[in-house]
């Protein structure tokens, strides 16, 4: 895909503005398990995909961007000061923007944008687009940056030019992903270890299509609460909260549910990386099951179809785990299935989720990719 994207944004890029831009790619993730836990300064162990976007870049010597999305069809041209219009375009001046607050002035340039990453889906479709856009931007203004920086500046551009509170997991595995592995990252000191990933084993994404919208607010409200819970256990995130500090702690029962969904999931997200590396995929597959239940009953971010989504997938043949994957209220349910099994599990499982709900799941298998990188031309 990283090829045919190429092709498609140079195409347009010589139709629409002429000359020979630079491309870059980054791609999508699912996240196996530590779901809500980043802004906690927790445990997450996502990994990039085969879904990418890529972006076409080139100087246009003008005092203006202009920005081509083939997804939207549409152009637009931003002026120097960035202001916020609730569209995708302001994702592109939103890192325009984080990256002068870092110091680094970008010229005029053009941009054709193109992904193939599902939007709302809970695979990350706007790290993806905030850090391509930031390599090709950081290439025409001549620039280099450290990959964890431009991890925090992507994250910065979305909290604060998007304006949603997001954590640093997707952009910090939208840069970082390595081929065949699964990053078990610690969110408060940024170390993380590659978790080598079975070749018998496959990830399935399995879309509800119901979708949310982090920006409307439960995302936010969900940031807020794990921060109450912090204070009210005098502690400086939940990340440094124990099972022992909540029994004793006597919590509004609100945010007594959203401190123990993040004190359990980050237990679980290191009982599955110990898991993952003894080969004993069953375990965690069935911590897969208890996040989601946790982000059900305790974190309140899943919704009648998803639910239903994870049930249908967990039990079904080959299947050793399922659960809603990203932000919440929608979206996608991951799967961890026998890679011999993957194709006919995908198949009951869209099947049995449209005659359930009438509504047109669709699935796909991810290969685990690379992070962001330049496409030769
Ligand atoms: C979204 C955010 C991440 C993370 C997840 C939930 O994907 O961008 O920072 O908080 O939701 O785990």
């Amino acid at each position: 895909m990283a090829a045919h994207g190429g092709e498609i944004v140079l195409k347009e890029f010589s139709d629409r503005f002429g000359g020979r831009p630079r491309v870059f790619t980054a791609p999508g993730r699912i996240n196996i398990i530590g779901e809500h836990t980043d802004y906690s300064e927790g445990f997450v162990m996502p990994a990039a995909i085969d879904r990418q976007c890529t972006v076409a870049i080139a100087a246009n010597g003008l005092d203006k961007l202009r920005a081509a999305s083939l997804n939207r069809n549409e152009v637009t041209e931003l002026p120097g000061a960035f202001a916020r219009t609730g569209a995708w375009i302001d994702y592109v001046g939103g890192v325009r923007q984080a990256l002068r607050d870092a110091g680094i002035d970008v010229p005029g340039c053009d941009l054709v944008i193109s992904s193939d990453v599902p939007e709302g889906a809970g695979v990350s479709s706007s790290a993806a687009l905030e850090v391509a856009v930031m390599s090709a931007m950081l290439s025409v203004a001549g620039a280099t940056a450290q990959p964890r920086d431009v991890a925090l500046w992507a994250q910065a551009a979305e909290v604060k030019y998007v304006g949603v509170p997001c954590g640093v997991m997707d952009q910090f595995i939208v840069v970082h992903g390595v081929e065949g592995n699964a990053l078990l990252l610690d969110c408060r000191s940024l170390a993380f270890d590659l978790a080598p990933l079975p070749a018998d084993i496959a990830f399935l994404v399995v879309d509800s299509t119901v979708r949310h919208r982090l920006v409307d607010g439960g995302y936010a409200a969900r940031r807020a609460d794990c921060e109450t819970a912090a204070s009210l256990l005098g502690v400086r995130a939940l990340r440094d909260a124990t099972p022992d500090m909540l029994d004793r702690a006597d919590l509004p029962e609100r945010v007594f549910c959203r401190a123990r969904h993040v004190i359990g999931e980050n237990e679980r997200v290191i009982s599955a990386a110990s898991a993952l590396s003894a080969g004993e995929i069953a375990t965690v597959g069935r911590l897969m099951n208890a996040s989601h239940a946790s982000l059900r009953d305790d974190f309140d971010v899943t919704c009648s179809e998803t639910d239903l989504l994870a049930d249908i997938a967990a039990h079904t043949e080959g299947v050793h785990g399922a659960r809603q994957m990203g932000g919440g209220f929608g979206g996608a349910v991951l799967a961890l299935v026998d890679a011999d099994a993957v194709k006919a599990a995908a198949r009951q499982i869209v099947a049995r989720y449209r005659r359930e709900t009438d509504l047109p799941a669709s699935s796909f298998v991810c290969r685990i990719s690379d992070g962001v990188h330049e496409i030769a031309t």
